[in-house]
């Protein structure tokens, strides 16, 4: 560590009390925003925490923004405080600050990492210009539950894609020089196996298999760490009966036995304080006791450690070695992050100024935005629609709305700056007359004359654009489901809208797959649209003009119905696999639906075609250490420009642990201009073939695997080969 000897100093020289300020983040009361996310910020008032500064009784602040007042809390730490310790100021920046970008689910259905890095980087500027070092970002969590909440902030049900878009946040965030003023430090969350929480249920346990742990839950954080992360938030849930906020074995064994890690790990809100109520801890002193000797350096919020770590430290039950090597962490992430020698980076009002709106950021918003919109269907072309000589009546309780675009974490966006579905659309028009707008409903109740007025409209049209879905607090934290539809009065809406026989496309906002039922599954079209952000509007109008070609795919499985969850692609094979139109009854499936996806992860139309040759391999027999090379042949055969996003995808046929019945092991998006080919190539190495056996050790092993590359995780035609024993 380049910092070691300042950071040694310092430890020689702080109180137990000092120490123990290290190790605590507080909501911020010096300059309070978002109190429905955090209630109890204000729990404190500003004074008792400029003393606690002053006192080096803290180490960090959260959800606070602005530079001028982080700027004099940082004047105190540095110059009021006895060590002059600086603050390290943090936030839940996590698609966008000023501007919103799209949900992190809606952002992965784009699979383009590198887009997720610019849009991550663009964030960075506008939070690191507001008085913001630290952003608890990116969620790293693998969701296999659509149950589930908070699927709307993770990357979706596959590992390989969250890997890949846990690393490009981080890069995105954090840029290339933690020093530099736009650098924002990231915490991949939750440390770990949230996303597996049972039933759907947020906060629920987590019982499960360690190879489970290790083959899907942990890689994201391994990528994350990889691409320079050097914090880490606990997650809520026991893993196995151990509270992952007070567990060795995941933050001492793995996290710096393995994999070496050198940063800090910080609570959840709260999270070390709940091992009480987990029953795992008798009392918070129990519970500091238990999280910081497990290896949780930082308490976020709760004030367990600020309340009882002295003590412990006195009665011998922590050791001072103990508290020096987590308070060593944190000093090494504020030097890496360059705040000893610059205290005030990132807290220039001038700057903040400045930078409060960036308008290159909403061209990225828009164009981020158009490639997270997944057309699921379009039956007999009815999209694109047409600019003039068309009449259209935009219908639903979304057609007009800004409240709901900007998703569950938008703490910090601009409100003025969001624009609706009706603005958007209208502006692209030749004739803004032809579009007719009909709220039709309500997001959960009826409006009176709402369907009357709605049929009416229809009735009007050429063609109804649908606005439904999820209101933006159906997703996020404790939102968790158990009837993942769309509500009854926008059903009743959508069925009395298709009764009157006008083609209808449904523009669905939502945060997590839903079950489509009825008219909404039976639509013409369906648009997958999330909750877009800042540019909403115009982002949906290039898609519906066919001013863009939509391009992406879904992140997340869309059940046949709500009951199949929880439903993802890759899960392990079965004895009795479901073979539609068998006649064997006995199979793994359902009485009402089939054990399959009404739309799969990887699928999305466009409005052009694909064609895929078959893969073409280097070689059948892949020698140990050798590398397999696939191509295949990609064509553009139809009448328009397009984006392709093409994935690999591999079986081990015989293991000596049940394997999933596919697993994406690279992706490419492509864009080919009409009739164009490319041939697409990918090289394999047995690293890729690898997961953890029975002995929990990660290991590939010799035998035939099936292969294909193919538009989604259902589709294409399998070759073989085999890879040979060392
Ligand atoms: C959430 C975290 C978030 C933290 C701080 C918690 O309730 O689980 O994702 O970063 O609060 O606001």
């Amino acid at each position: 560590m380049p910092h070691q000897r300042r950071i040694e100093r310092l430890i020689a020289a702080m109180t137990l009390e000092e120490k123990i300020g290290q190790l605590g983040a507080f909501a911020d009361a010096l300059r309070p925003f978002a109190f429905e996310v955090n209630p109890e910020t204000f729990a404190r008032d500003a004074e008792q925490v400029r003393e606690q500064i002053r006192s080096g009784r803290v180490g960090a602040l959260f959800n606070g923004v602005g530079a001028a007042e982080g700027r004099e809390a940082q004047r105190i730490a540095v110059e009021e405080s006895r060590l002059g310790i600086p603050l390290l100021l943090g936030a839940d920046v996590i698609h966008g600050m000023r501007t919103v970008f799209p949900i992190p689910l809606g952002e992965a259905a784009s699979f383009e990492p590198d887009l997720a890095e610019r849009t991550a980087r663009a964030t960075a500027k506008e939070a690191t210009a507001a008085g913001i070092h630290w952003t608890f970002a990116p969620m790293v969590d693998v969701a296999r539950d659509q149950r589930w909440g908070r699927v709307a902030e993770t990357s979706g049900e596959d590992v390989y894609l969250s890997c890949e878009f846990a690393a490009a946040r981080v890069r995105g965030f954090q840029g290339g020089d933690l020093t530099a003023p736009d650098s924002l430090l990231t915490t991949p969350k939750h440390f770990a196996a949230y996303g597996a929480i049972s039933a759907g249920l947020d906060y629920n346990f987590v019982d499960m298999a360690p190879q489970t742990l290790r083959d899907v839950h942990l890689p994201p954080f391994k990528a994350a760490l990889d691409a320079g992360a050097l914090t880490l938030m606990s997650s809520f849930n026991d893993i196995n009966g151990v509270p992952a906020s007070a567990n060795r074995e995941l933050l001492t064994d793995i996290l710096r036995g393995e994999w070496k890690f050198e940063g800090f790990v910080v609570s959840d809100y709260t999270s070390d304080l709940e091992l009480v109520a987990h029953g795992y801890a008798a009392d918070e002193a129990d519970a500091a006791q238990k999280a910081l000797s497990a290896g949780l350096d930082m308490s976020l919020q709760s004030g367990v450690y600020a309340n009882h770590v002295a003590a412990l430290v006195e009665q011998g039950r922590l050791s001072m070695a103990e508290v020096d090597e987590a308070v060593r962490r944190v000093l090494h992430v504020k030097a890496a992050a360059g705040l000893f020698d610059d205290p005030y980076r990132c807290l220039d009002a001038a700057r903040e100024a400045d930078q409060s709106h960036i308008p290159a950021h909403d061209a990225l918003a828009r164009d981020c935005a158009r490639r997270s919109i997944v057309l699921l269907k379009n039956d007999g072309d009815v999209l694109p629609l047409k600019k003039s000589g068309q009449r259209i009546a935009l219908i639903g309780p979304f057609a007009q709305d800004t409240a709901h675009l900007g998703g569950c974490w938008n703490i910090f966006g601009d409100a003025s700056r969001m624009v609706d579905l009706e603005t958007g659309l209208r502006a692209a028009l030749d004739d803004p007359s032809a579009l007719v707008v009909v709220p039709g409903s309500g997001i959960e109740d009826a409006v009176e004359g709402g369907i009357e007025a709605a049929v009416a409209a229809a009735r009007a049209a050429d063609v109804v654009l649908l606005a439904l879905g999820e209101p933006h607090d159906f997703s996020g934290e404790a939102q968790s489901r158990t009837q993942i539809v769309i509500p009854a009065a926008q059903q009743a809406l959508a069925e009395a809208v298709a009764a009157t026989g006008t083609p209808v496309v449904v523009v669905l906002r939502n945060g997590r797959a839903l079950a489509l039922e009825g008219a909404v599954r039976e639509a013409q079209a369906l648009l997958v649209t999330w909750f877009l952000g800042t540019q909403t509007g115009p982002a949906v109008a290039d898609v519906v003009f066919g001013d863009y070609n939509p391009s992406a795919r879904l992140p997340v499985s869309f059940p046949q119905d709500a009951g199949q969850q929880p439903y993802f692609y890759n899960h392990p094979a079965t004895g009795r696999p479901n073979v539609p139109g068998t006649p064997r009854f006995f199979q793994t499936r359902w009485r009402e639906v089939p054990h399959a996806a009404l739309y799969p992860f990887g699928h999305g139309l466009t409005y052009t075609r694909f064609e895929y040759g078959l893969p073409q391999l280097s070689a059948t027999r892949l020698g140990w250490d050798d590398t397999l090379t696939v191509r295949t042949r990609i064509t553009n055969a139809g009448a328009r420009d397009g984006e392709d996003v093409v994935q690999l995808y591999v079986r081990d046929r015989i293991a000596s642990r049940v394997r999933p019945v596919r697993e994406l092991k690279r992706f490419r998006k492509i864009a080919l201009a009409a009739g164009q080919s490319l041939d697409v190539e990918f090289t394999l190495t047995r690293a890729d073939l690898a997961f953890h056996g029975v002995d929990n050790r990660l290991a590939a092993e010799p035998g035939l695997f099936d292969l294909w590359i193919a538009p989604s995780a259902t589709t294409g035609e399998a070759v073989q080969f085999e890879l040979l024993a060392p």
